[in-house]
């Protein structure tokens, strides 16, 4: 496992799988949350879905921020310029944000719903003990819907800085995320 730290330049296997499989994950849970009305309506049940993989995304946020901080990501290759550096650590920085505030706002006011929290069906989550009186539920179910859109921004930008790299300016900035 020489590879599971950062080799030189690129990131390491384990910052690799954490990224794309949170990509993956990521990128099937905004719309599930966005079209939980008209996939239930039209007889699916998907929220309990939509819950289950936003709590894995929970837990995995966890162990990627923890493993970021213990192992500081390969510098950018000299030619990116300080302006973009600093859009990129920004950006990043709120993405990482964001990977918890929208699984914790949606923990937070599920919790006070009336439905049983569970793990695809496997175990049950404990809830927080929270009614919708509480002030922090109504905050959390506004906060979630307007972080969810925050987050679509943030990742588009994110993407498409991604893309550019590649095509445009051909520094190998995505390789070093492909490996
Ligand atoms: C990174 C993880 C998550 C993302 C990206 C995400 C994203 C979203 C988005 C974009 C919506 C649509 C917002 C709206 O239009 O109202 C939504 C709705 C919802 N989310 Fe999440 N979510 C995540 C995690 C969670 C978790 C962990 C829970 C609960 C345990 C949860 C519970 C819900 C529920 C119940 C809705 C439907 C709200 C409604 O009644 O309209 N979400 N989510
Ligand atoms: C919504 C899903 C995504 C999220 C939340 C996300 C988040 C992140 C974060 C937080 C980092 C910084 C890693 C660090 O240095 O600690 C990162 C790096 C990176 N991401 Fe994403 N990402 C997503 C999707 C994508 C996609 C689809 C692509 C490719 C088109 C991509 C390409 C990259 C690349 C190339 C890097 C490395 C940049 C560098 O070398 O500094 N990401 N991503």
């Amino acid at each position: 496992m020489g590879d599971a730290r950062h080799p030189a330049g690129r990131y390491g296997t384990v910052s690799r799988f954490l990224h794309w499989s949170m990509a993956a994950l990521i990128l099937v849970n905004l719309p599930l949350g966005l079209l939980s009305d008209t996939l239930e309506d039209a007889g699916y049940e998907t929220v309990g879905l939509h819950k289950s993989i936003g709590l894995t995304l929970l837990a995995l946020a966890l162990i990627r921020i923890g493993w970021r901080l213990m192992n500081p990501p390969p510098p950018l290759p000299a030619s990116v310029s300080r302006r973009d550096a600093r859009i990129a650590v920004a950006v990043h920085v709120l993405l990482y944000a964001l990977m918890l505030a929208l699984p914790l706002t949606g923990y937070i006011f599920s919790s006070a719903g009336k439905y049983p929290l569970t793990w695809f069906d496997l175990f049950g989550v404990p809830k927080l003990a929270l009614t919708r009186d509480d002030a922090i539920v109504g905050l959390s179910r506004e906060g979630h819907e307007i972080l969810g859109w925050v987050m679509i921004a943030a990742a588009l930008g994110h993407i498409a800085a991604a893309l550019r790299h590649h095509l445009v300016l051909r520094d190998g900035v995505l390789r070093r995320m492909l490996g």
